[in-house]
């Protein structure tokens, strides 16, 4: 089953002198459920514009995206929040997790948001927390774990909400080689063991050739470069 498609899709950034510059030039992207695909390509290449669009953060200047089944063109910017909220889950290369908050309170964030009473969204935090491996540090701040544990924290906020799509933006771009090791072990892992498809941009050759399909973004087009073979 297909939870993210695009059709045509093109982006177009106009710049203050006037002038054009045009990311994406027919991009057509689907994604099946479970599945797990790693955007490759050149800094400046659009490899974060594509996540943006993607995850419904920024509009398309032609072209469409489909999620869950649902498109979004048509949509207000409220049912285009409301559709992020419950089918996308986001990763960036820092973790933007709230400083104020524990790892336990970061990740019951979006629950909160979607409406859970504080008890579900307290037990399925810790669930979540556990299973990225940190299980022992849900009263952390995030000035109190590493790099690593940030991100891992960050990976359980995106999936709170069980989203159709996790996206995620260079996400070992800032971490250490063994710190970036164990978080593609667990985006592997949690790839395997959840429906949840992931489209994840990245530099990291190790990561692009883990997933089910790399995908080359080179002057505004997608090409694949490699599926990788299925070990029955
Ligand atoms: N908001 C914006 N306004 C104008 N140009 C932008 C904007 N965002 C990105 N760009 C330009 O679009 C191109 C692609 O950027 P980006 O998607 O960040 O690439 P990547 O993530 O692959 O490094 C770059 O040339 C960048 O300068
Ligand atoms: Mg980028």
């Amino acid at each position: 089953m297909i939870v993210l498609e695009t059709v045509d899709l093109a982006k177009v950034y106009r710049g203050g002198d006037g002038g054009e510059i045009t990311v994406l030039d027919g991009i057509n992207l689907r994604v099946n459920r479970g599945e797990m695909v790693a955007i490759v390509g050149a800094s400046g290449a659009g490899k974060s514009t594509l996540l943006h669009l993607l995850g419904a953060l920024d509009r398309p200047t032609r072209g469409a995206v489909r999620i869950a089944d649902e498109a979004l063109d048509g949509l207000s910017d409220e049912e285009v929040s409301a559709l992020r909220n419950r089918s996308v889950g986001f990763v960036f290369q820092f973790h933007h997790l709230l400083r104020e908050f524990t790892a336990l309170e970061n990740v019951m964030m979006p629950l909160r948001i979607a409406g859970w009473d504080d008890r579900r969204a307290r037990a399925r935090a810790a669930e979540l927390l556990d299973r990225v491996g940190l299980g022992a540090r849900t009263g952390h701040k995030p000035s109190e774990l590493s790099g690593g544990e940030q991100q891992r924290t960050a990976v359980a906020r995106a999936l709170a909400i069980d989203p159709a799509v996790l996206l995620a933006d260079e996400p070992s771009g800032n971490l250490d080689h063994a710190n970036s090791e164990r978080l593609h072990d667990l985006f592997v892992a949690l790839s395997r063991d959840l429906e949840t498809a992931m489209v994840i941009a990245t530099h990291n050759r190790s990561l692009a050739a883990r997933a089910d399909r790399t995908m080359l973004l080179e002057e505004g087009r997608l090409t694949e470069t490699g599926v990788r073979e299925v070990v029955p």
